[in-house]
């Protein structure tokens, strides 16, 4: 199941299963060891969705009972792109999907006092320009770690690129569509507003802590 707003571009995956997962990791008494592993569950279930539109190819087989035209999927492997920290976090649910996919990392951190991006690390698989390219990140707040990791894979020639979240604000959908007009966003949740901290609400709080355990 699968709402959309905007031109199409804004999918909101409200499955029952993750609307539920969700709501478990909203709570402020879920601790690391779930919320991990429900962050993972999540990105395993969004990819049904996501994919809905790989390109699939002809192929000749055999079944033990007769010969047939199937399909399959077709081109370069696919490549997963998680902002650390906090995309880490969804990466296993989704390989365990997609075990053959690559695995890019796209280092930025949020500047506290400023909320601006800052870039420490990008690491990516060749032929970026040949993959569809995931990007992943459980929070879209302000939009603007979003926006410099879409900018940091089409200097690598990425034309396919899809960005995925759980939670997001309308304000990091807005800077988001303004952007990069032509990446679709996949959300589990839009959420209110930010608050003047610059966190969702009503959010789950700050996902890299709650992921790993830190503060
Ligand atoms: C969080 C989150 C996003 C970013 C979203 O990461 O995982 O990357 O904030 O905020 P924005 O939309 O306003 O840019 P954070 O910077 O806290 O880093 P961390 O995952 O390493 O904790
Ligand atoms: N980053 C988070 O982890 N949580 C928020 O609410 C906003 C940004």
């Amino acid at each position: 199941m699968r709402s959309i707003i905007d031109d199409q571009m804004v999918i909101v995956i409200d499955h029952p299963l993750i609307t539920h997962k969700l709501t478990q990791i909203r709570k402020k008494e879920t601790g690391t060891n779930e919320f991990r592993k429900i962050v993972n569950e999540i990105g395993g279930l969004m990819v049904y969705e996501i994919t809905r539109d790989l390109e699939l190819e002809d192929v000749k087989i055999e079944t033990p009972v007769a010969s047939m035209i199937a399909r399959q999927i077709t081109g370069e492997k696919l490549v997963i792109c998680p902002i650390l920290r906090a995309g880490l976090g969804m990466v296993d649910g989704i390989l365990q999907m997609l075990p053959s996919a690559r695995v890019g990392h796209i280092g930025l951190y949020r500047d506290e006092a400023t909320l601006k991006p800052v870039e420490y690390f990008a690491k990516f698989p060749n032929k970026m320009d040949e993959r569809l390219v995931i990007i992943v990140d459980p929070m879209l707040a302000t939009g603007g770690s979003a926006v410099n990791a879409i900018d940091m894979v089409k200097k690598r020639n990425a034309r396919n690129i899809k960005f995925v979240c759980l939670v997001a604000a309308p304000e990091g959908v807005k800077e988001l569509r303004e952007n990069h007009p032509d990446v679709p966003v996949y959300i589990a949740a839009l959420d209110e507003k930010l608050n003047e901290k610059g966190y969702i609400i009503p959010g789950l709080g700050d996902c890299g802590d709650r992921i790993f355990g830190t503060k």
